[in-house]
């Protein structure tokens, strides 16, 4: 009989335990998870927190008067925390699972409330990072004791898709990368815990081609982006990065067969290797900073095409970004040095024509006749240039209100009969003078001293007898 009466008794607690869940919480192993029950609307005298149902251990009490209480049981000690009527369960574990009872007592009378915590499992299979192409899996999964309704489960992907599952495997691509949300709807509440994937790519290249000129640095960059490491990288058996550049010819084509390496980076010292075809571009930086960036202070013609930074692994995956160069260059015809009068046809192009949503901007010299409605044309034709036309003409890319980049050349145009040709012309007159002056002089010179011989040869011919004859 008395064993009959405790059975009976345990099995009411069981009951009451089970079936009486008025708000279902859903926490992982680890979490922190706040137990507050609807909101007090009167001044409470005492409010108790019990573990199991409104019989079981007393975990933690408060008044109206501001006193407090925690129990000093080990299993909770350090986990509860009092906050505005609210009990905080930190790094809640399985053995803090279960049923809370809040007790509120207000003038002799008691008031119940049951929270039930139930375990929530989120697994990422297998840990970050992964390289692109490897199987990801994501499960979502609580447990229900069978008198509770089951959960609504989804899982929300990186960019919000709603997958409709509350288990997903797929081969990543480097788009999996982010927080994925696994979301537990029941009671018309939502429950969201997030998890994070890493998939190891390089920073996205710029969208738009690099745009530079021979008065302009070049910048290639490239970058391992700051949520992965060196470390990761190396666990996922790195292999090497190397810089490879493809030139782009007059028509605009890739040539792959002219293909040149630039840089490899090694495994082994992490330092970057120069080939002797680095077309003098340098590394901004040491590559432990994981910025692959090279750069030249001034760009070149030929600097025009595809530059590939491409990251190798063991296992054959990829990672490769590729930057587009394109040059902005000013041609002359017929020089840069002209004389006033002459004809001059200024081309500004990037060797393509250009994208719709970019202009072409010429600033002349400020002595420059060039009319203001030619200010914006890419072929200037000056049916003849004058002095004020000497001087530094810039030509500048632009998109919108944003200037992509610059060229420029400096025209020197002489006068017709400049200065100098006239010190010239004077010079040559002068010197032509002195040369007369000097002929004539040495020409007079030469008919005194003839003169004079043949006056001389004239007494030796006929010479006068002297005492010779005489006898
Ligand atoms: C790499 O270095 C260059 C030059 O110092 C800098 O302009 C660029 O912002 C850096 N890139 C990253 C991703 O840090
Ligand atoms: C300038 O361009 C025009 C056509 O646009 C051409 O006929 C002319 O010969 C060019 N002049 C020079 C000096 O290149």
């Amino acid at each position: 009989m008395k064993n009959s009466i405790q059975s009976i008794l345990i099995l009411i607690t069981v009951l009451i335990s089970t079936t009486g869940a008025d708000e279902v919480v859903y926490a992982q192993v680890g979490e922190t998870v706040t137990l507050k029950g609807p909101g007090v609307t009167y001044q409470l005298e005492y409010m108790y927190w019990k573990f199991g149902n409104q019989n079981g251990p007393l975990l933690a009490w408060c008044n109206h008067l501001g006193g407090e209480r925690i129990t000093e049981d080990t299993k909770w000690k350090d986990k509860l925390a009092w906050s505005d009527n609210s009990l905080i369960i930190k790094d809640i574990q399985q053995e803090n699972l279960g049923t809370f009872v809040r007790e509120i007592i207000k003038s002799q009378t008691s008031n119940f409330f049951l929270i039930t915590v139930l375990k929530l499992n989120v697994s990422v299979n297998p840990p970050s990072p992964l390289l692109p192409g490897e199987n990801l899996s994501l499960a979502c999964s609580v447990e229900t004791p069978q008198n509770l309704e089951k959960p609504k489960i989804h899982w929300l992907t990186p960019w919000g898709e709603n997958l409709e599952m509350r288990q997903e495997t797929r081969r990543v691509t480097s788009k999996d990368n982010g927080q994925w949300t696994c979301v537990v709807t029941a009671d018309q509440k939502e429950k969201q815990t997030k998890v994070s994937v890493t998939v190891l790519d390089l920073s996205p290249a710029p969208l738009r081609p690099q745009y530079t000129s021979k008065s302009m640095p070049l910048t290639i960059p490239c970058s391992i982006p700051p949520h992965i490491s060196w470390e990761q990288i190396k666990a996922k058996g790195f292999q090497e990065v190397v810089w490879q550049f493809s030139p782009k010819s007059s028509l605009g084509l890739i040539h792959d067969s002219e293909t040149q390496k630039l840089y490899v980076l090694s495994l082994e010292r992490l330092r970057w290797n120069k080939t002797d075809q680095h077309r003098e571009l340098k590394p901004v930086q040491d590559p432990q900073k994981r910025n692959l960036t090279l750069t030249r202070k001034q760009g070149r013609k030929e600097d025009r095409g595809d530059y590939m930074c491409i990251m190798k692994f063991k296992n054959g995956v990829t990672l490769s970004r590729t930057v587009h160069v394109e040059v902005l260059q000013i041609i002359p015809s017929p020089g840069t040095d002209l004389i006033s009068g002459q004809p001059l046809n200024l081309t500004c192009s990037l060797s393509h024509p250009l994208p719709s949503d970019l202009h072409l901007q010429w600033s002349p010299p400020k002595q420059s006749s060039l009319p203001k409605s030619d200010h914006y044309q890419a072929h200037l034709t000056i049916p003849e240039v004058g002095t004020g036309d000497g001087g530094n003409w810039e030509c500048s890319l632009w998109q919108g209100k944003t200037q992509l980049t610059s060229a420029s050349i400096t025209l020197k145009i002489e006068h017709k009969l400049s200065v100098w040709m006239l010190v010239i012309i004077c010079s040559v007159a002068v010197i032509a003078i002195l040369l007369l002056i000097l002929v004539f002089i040495l020409y007079r010179h030469r008919q005194r001293r003839v003169r004079h011989l043949r006056h001389r040869l004239c007494q030796c011919k006929n010479p006068k007898p002297k005492g010779f004859y005489r006898t």
